[in-house]
């Protein structure tokens, strides 16, 4: 039996990224603002920053840049004096908790995090399991488990903030996850943990129509420029979260790699909104999202 190694979201996405074509609308256009208003923030990018564990020169660095370019940032896994000192940075930070097997972890998180000024909370339910078996994970010597739905409800309901679930990749799970009580989730397959996901820019149109306007929507994974972010956002993502291409800056340049890199997404993504007639972001067209067959 040949075994199929190849099957890669990451790839798969990129795929897709590139047969979505852009339908130019320059006649009478001006320049336009990326400012978004979520959650009762304001940014002056809808290019977030994902959740990176581990980075070399620290978080903090990472949250202070996703600052000063007027973005959203996520912090990932750490231990609380980590995330005290991103939080201390005064950035506007979503905390993404691993879905330990252990509950009290996962509650005594949301409550530090509320505690000391988080905007937002998610987890990452994707993050439970690996992607070559069925078997609970083992994440940096902590044991994860699959949460249950009653129990993703009670983590919802545990906290005044808005909570996000990261790892959905679907109506079916974006619908569960609204009725559950989520203000939103992460679209996400969390670098290939599941194979051959369909990307989230293809079902996004879909996901939206399931689950209505108000309720948020953010593409992670794949996005590796504006004209990418440009995509998504016009079929249907609020936001986009951005990782790995942030980390080279960021590692060379410290918080200032993070602005100058945050800055290009952004204008790309209004050279890209100002060639097709968008004056902002709720103005995006996204008839002008094409799907090259032929291509
Ligand atoms: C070094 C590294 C560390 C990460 N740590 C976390 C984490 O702690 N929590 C989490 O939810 N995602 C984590 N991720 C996943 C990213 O948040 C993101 O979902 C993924 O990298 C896809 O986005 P990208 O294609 O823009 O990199 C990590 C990714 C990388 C590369």
């Amino acid at each position: 039996m040949i075994k199929n190694t190849h099957s890669n979201s990451m790839e798969i996405t990129r795929r897709y990224l590139d047969t979505l074509v852009v339908e130019g609308r320059i006649l009478g256009s001006v320049h336009p603002s990326a400012q978004v208003s979520l959650l009762g923030m304001e940014f002056e990018t809808p290019v977030m920053g994902a959740a990176l564990s581990h980075l070399k020169p620290g978080m903090a660095g990472y949250a202070e840049g996703l600052k000063k370019a007027g973005a959203f940032c996520s912090v990932g896994m750490g231990d609380n004096d980590d995330l005290k000192k991103v939080l201390d940075t005064g950035a506007k930070v979503m905390k993404v908790i691993k879905p330990y097997a252990d509950r009290e972890e996962i509650f005594s998180r949301i409550f530090f995090a509320e505690k000391n000024g988080a905007a937002a909370l998610a987890i990452d339910v994707e993050h439970a399991t690996n992607s070559e078996d069925d078997r609970d994970s083992v994440v940096v010597g902590y044991p994860m488990k699959q949460p249950t739905l009653e129990e993703l409800r009670e983590y919802v309901a545990s906290t005044t903030l808005p909570f996000f679930f990261k790892g959905v990749m679907g109506p079916k799970d974006a619908m569960t996850a609204k009725e559950l009580g989520a203000a939103g989730v992460i679209l996400s397959h969390h670098n290939n943990i599941l194979r051959c996901a369909a990307p989230h820019v293809f079902l996004l149109p879909e996901i939206r129509k399931a689950v209505g306007p108000d309720f948020i929507l953010i593409a992670d994974g794949g996005i590796e420029d504006g004209y990418d972010a440009f995509k998504a956002l016009a079929r249907g993502a609020d936001l986009v979260s951005v990782g790995r291409p942030f980390m080279a800056p960021y590692e060379a340049e410290g918080p200032d790699g993070i602005v100058k890199v945050v800055n290009e997404f952004t204008d790309e993504l209004k050279a890209l909104m100002l060639r097709t007639g968008a004056n902002d972001l709720a103005s995006i067209n996204p008839s002008v999202v094409r799907e090259a067959y032929w291509m």
